[in-house]
């Protein structure tokens, strides 16, 4: 059976490292996992009022979840927290109250910046969230990526064997994870 993952990069930026990274982790899953980016650029800011007439961006984003297995996110920190157009995607697709499209869908966070935490308390927000959703979110192992300019090599992989081996590894977790958790 194949598997379909929406991977959500918390980062709208063009030569976003965080969306370098998603493209990297997919060519190390198995051959029967497909990836589809989600768009979340398009989104209006969440605003209440429009629950009971969602717009068609947001329409679009809570179809696209829906038809996922498994969801993955990759995304920056930004100011020790979660960015705010990765947290206007998720109430969005949470809303009305009863209809969210993440509920029970599998989860996987990981993340990179420059600097040596690596996204760890975005990914700590980020997990709090999740958990309320009601999202199981793979628990171990835990990835902090620091980006360096040779992360990437010019295919797209990850350039340096140990670095390759880790995130291999924590590949093989999330999609067993999924296949675990699929509804
Ligand atoms: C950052 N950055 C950052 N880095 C980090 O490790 N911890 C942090 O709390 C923050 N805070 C932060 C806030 C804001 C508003 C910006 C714009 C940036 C730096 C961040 O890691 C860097 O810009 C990355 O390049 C962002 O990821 P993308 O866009 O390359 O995927």
């Amino acid at each position: 059976k194949r598997i379909r993952v929406g991977v959500v990069v918390g980062s709208l930026r063009r030569d976003s490292f965080n969306r370098r990274l998603a493209m990297a982790l997919q060519k190390l899953a198995p051959a029967h996992f497909e990836f589809e980016q989600l768009r979340i650029d398009d989104l209006p800011p969440y605003d209440q009022d429009d629950d009971g007439e969602q717009c068609a961006q947001v329409k679009r984003l809570k179809a696209a979840v829906s038809a996922c297995d498994g969801i993955l996110f990759v995304s920056p920190e930004y100011n020790r927290s979660i960015p705010g157009v990765l947290k206007n995607a998720i109430d969005h697709a949470s809303r009305p109250y009863g209809t969210s499209a993440w509920k029970g869908r599998p989860a996987g966070v990981i993340g990179t910046s420059q600097g040596a935490i690596g996204t760890a308390l975005m990914q700590q927000h980020l997990r709090n969230v999740l958990a309320y959703l009601d999202m199981p979110t793979l628990g171990q192992p835990e990835a902090f990526v620091q980006f360096k300019d040779d992360l990437v090599d010019d295919e797209g992989g990850i350039a340096n064997d140990d670095t390759r081996k880790f995130l291999q590894g924590w590949m093989a977790a999330y999609a067993a994870w999924v296949e675990a958790h699929a509804k």
